[in-house]
């Protein structure tokens, strides 16, 4: 398996796991934050590592802007092919503050998603903090990302999330497994977790 998102990027829309799980990650935000509700019409959202856009497309009818932002350009290429109304495609490291400065847009965002994001960065702790530091008052954060069976799996365990989304400074932190998908005969669980910035 290749380390680079780049290389994904081509096949990614027409892997059926990869629409389902953005089809339920999207199921259980909208059951929780009620996206599709009509009062999330004002609200702009930051979906981070947002691949080819998937949750992009299905939150964008709902917001009033989604900036959808990924470090890899071929997931982006992808994203802007589909010209999606709403949505403001970037290729840049958000978790890099030079680029954060520069780019001017990123900041007072009442929702962040990172759908399938967190558990593949180098320091998820770090990137936790400063993505709860690009919310309003009042802002949501959500993950979602595969269930590790112990802190050294590939995943994030239960605590791990719940410590992160805490330590960011987030309140009324909740993580629970929201669905499943199959892979080689097995149940793979699903973590959406989720915290809330204080209004100050
Ligand atoms: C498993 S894919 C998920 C893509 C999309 N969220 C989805 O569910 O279809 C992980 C994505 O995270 C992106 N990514 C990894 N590190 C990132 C970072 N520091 N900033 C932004 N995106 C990142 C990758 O380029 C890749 O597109």
């Amino acid at each position: 398996m290749s380390d680079d998102w780049n290389d994904y990027a081509d096949g990614w829309d027409g892997n059926s796991d990869v629409r389902l799980y953005a089809d339920r990650a999207f199921a259980a935000l909208d059951g929780s934050a009620g996206i599709t509700g009509g009062g999330w019409q004002d609200k702009r959202v930051l979906d981070f590592g947002c691949g080819t856009g998937l949750l992009s497309e299905k939150l964008a009818p709902h917001v009033r802007e989604v900036v959808a932002a990924d470090t890899s350009e071929r997931m982006i290429a992808v994203l802007q092919e589909k010209a999606l109304p709403k949505v403001r495609a970037l290729c840049t490291d958000i978790l890099d503050g030079g680029a954060r400065e520069a780019a001017g847009m990123l900041g007072g965002f009442d929702m962040i998603c990172a759908s399938s994001v967190c558990s593949f960065l180098p320091d998820y702790r770090g990137a936790a903090e400063v993505l709860a530091g690009l919310l309003n008052n009042g802002g949501v954060f959500v993950q979602w990302d595969w269930l590790a069976a112990d802190a050294g799996g590939s995943g994030l365990t239960e605590p791990q999330v719940r410590e992160a989304l805490r330590a960011a400074g987030l309140e009324a932190v909740r993580v629970e497994r929201v669905f499943e998908m199959e892979s080689g005969g097995q149940a793979m669980p699903v973590l959406m977790g989720s915290g809330t910035r204080a209004a100050e």
